[in-house]
């Protein structure tokens, strides 16, 4: 698929080459026809046997299509593809990010102080906890309504401004834990997140606010985010058009950046800006100061719960074998599914409501990351790399999507996430739910055969319509309750497992290239689209003409538009 001229042509054939490799190609041809209704007939302890457990996490990986042969070979391909070297070079701070020259160091974040890890000589630990503590001193003056406007009011509602990482876990963790930000607070503060460049998301979160009560948080790794400074000035300007002076912004503004001098130039005062380091990426930043909004909504003590739940994922995957890593288990299988299943797709199914920005936050952690054409060396894959990851809670996904899932012709591997116990039980809803979850696994597994079909007196003629080939791989993660603590294990447990796809399949999963030509492209464009006399246009086409159309309908006078459409209402017959 892919042309390259230059160094890097030719393409890497050092994962499809290895012996480990190519025995499990030669597996799956032994495998590829059995069914996972006669696995788990022969083999009674399946269930229990193919299941791993740590950091209050539980995985039941058994209605995966695998045998008792396959681990041990997927193994082998990640000893043979230095696994446990990446891991090792990740912990210890090495550039594993090659194409950036950068360490990563998300697990430094939730390091517990006296722990040491040293980048460019010098230990990173004590600086996060710097700013943990100082995180901390400001939510509690936010929650506690010490923390005043300008006017003197206390803040009553957060807004978070940031795109990508800067934004996806902020909402997601906000969401996951909304529980505890009702009960543990003194008072109960709204929040709302700003990210899409559509003025719309701006003017609907600040309607009906006042700029008194507001705090802006500007979230940006950069500050050069193009979406996020046009949404950080729309808030400037609608806070100096109630407050009048500049002043005012230091008490209505804060910042989490790594670069002060920007935040500065914007007019925040530096003393209200929250750093962190270039060694964390944006999306895997959310346990960094680019969680205060969910800082301020849970608490500190809540925040660092959280913290201790993800360093206990962390420090299960730096030293849990193979065989019991949940992690390690969890992205072998993604690479199982991947390269030798064929499968180009993961559905991420919560069944929790909370969790409802899962699966959107996952899609920046997972497809940002290993959505990658080329090795760490610049050499193309020939292979497939990072699978499309998408989903929906459960219950709501099963009366949509789910039909594809087990009748279509796409093979989607599914990650169930469920909870035993509900924070909010409402008679028996939760395990209603439960049921749901525990039932779409096994149907989708076993599926329902014609012979059983007809059994059930359905006619000869619907029977192959109700017919379900099963079959369908899934994963069981279960945990106890949504707890901070469990939902830090949860993300970690992805972010590993992403880490781990990332090295067998040799690429970078901690760069992000192919965001940038669609920027640039955009920068060109928008003079083009806002000047005043007709430019000439040097695009294709199909581009120009869009241009040209969008121009035409963009300048039509708005009542024009609003009295033709209220025209063609009129001609409705009544
Ligand atoms: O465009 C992609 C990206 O660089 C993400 O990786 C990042 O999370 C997002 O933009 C926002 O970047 P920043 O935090 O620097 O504004």
């Amino acid at each position: 698929m892919t042309t390259f001229t230059g160094a890097g042509d030719q393409p890497d054939s050092g994962l499809t080459s290895l012996p480990a490799y190519k025995a499990l190609q030669a597996h799956y041809e032994s495998v590829r026809d059995l069914h996972l209704r006669d696995m788990f007939a022969q083999d009674p302890e399946r269930g229990e046997r193919f299941a791993a457990e740590a950091a209050g996490v539980y995985l039941d990986y058994s209605k995966n299509r695998i045998t008792n042969g396959t681990i041990p070979l997927l193994i082998r391909l990640a000893e043979q593809c230095g696994l446990r070297d990446h891991i090792e070079a990740m912990f210890t701070g090495k550039e594993i990010n090659r194409s950036e020259r950068r360490s990563v160091l998300h697990i430094a974040l939730r390091a517990p102080a006296g722990e040491q890890i040293v980048v460019d000589g010098e230990d990173v630990v004590p600086e996060v906890h710097k700013v943990l503590e100082r995180m901390a001193q400001f939510s509690e003056a936010v929650r506690s309504g010490q923390w005043l406007g300008y006017t003197g009011n206390p803040i009553k509602t957060v807004i978070n401004i940031g795109i990508g990482g800067s934004a996806l876990g902020p909402v997601m963790a906000y969401n996951a834990l909304k529980y505890y930000s009702h009960n543990d607070s003194h008072r109960d503060l709204a929040f709302h997140f700003v990210s899409n460049m559509d003025p719309t998301d701006f003017v609907e979160a600040t309607r009906g606010l006042h700029p008194e009560e507001t705090l802006f948080i500007i979230c940006s790794k950069t500050f050069g985010t193009l979406e996020t400074l046009t949404n950080a000035h729309a808030a400037r300007a609608w806070c100096l058009r109630a407050l009048g002076n500049e002043d005012a912004l230091k008490r209505h503004f804060v910042a989490v950046s790594t670069n002060a001098e920007d935040v500065a130039k914007f007019g925040i005062d530096t003393a209200n800006m929250f750093g962190f380091w270039d060694w964390v990426g944006g999306r895997y930043s959310i346990d960094s100061a680019i969680g205060l909004s969910t800082m301020i909504a849970v608490g500190p003590h809540r925040f660092r719960e959280m913290l201790s739940g993800f360093h206990a994922m962390d420090e299960h995957f730096r030293h849990a074998p193979f065989e019991e890593n949940l992690p390690v288990l969890m992205g072998l299988l993604a690479v199982w599914n991947t390269n030798f299943l064929d499968a180009s797709m993961v559905a991420v199914l919560p069944y929790a409501e909370y969790l409802n920005r899962f699966p959107a936050y996952l899609q920046q952690l997972t497809m940002e990351s290993n959505g990658k054409h080329v090795t760490q060396d610049g050499h193309p894959v020939d292979y497939q790399t990072g699978p499309v990851y998408w989903g929906e809670p459960g219950t709501n996904g099963q009366h949509s999507f789910y039909q594809l899932i087990h009748q279509g012709t796409h093979l989607i591997p599914c990650d169930f996430i469920g909870f035993c116990q509900s924070l909010n039980p409402l008679t028996n809803q939760h395990d209603e739910l439960m049921a749901n979850l525990f039932a779409q696994t096994e149907a989708l597994a076993f599926g329902k055969t014609y012979e059983q079909v007809i059994a059930e007196d359905i006619p000869q003629w619907q029977a192959p319509h109700r017919v379900f080939e099963g079959n369908r791989p899934s994963n069981v993660i279960l945990l106890e309750r949504l707890t901070p603590y469990a939902l830090g294990s949860l993300i970690a447990l992805y972010e590993h497992s992403v880490f781990t796809q990332g090295a067998i399949w040799q690429i970078d999963s901690f760069d992000q290239w192919g965001v940038e030509l669609g920027k640039v492209l955009a920068s060109l464009t928008a003079p083009e689209l806002e000047s005043e006399s007709e430019p000439p246009l040097n695009h294709d086409s199909s581009t120009n003409t869009l241009i040209r159309r969008y121009r035409k309908l963009s300048r039509q006078p708005r009542g024009l538009s609003e009295d033709s459409a209220a025209g063609s209402d009129s001609e409705v017959p009544s």
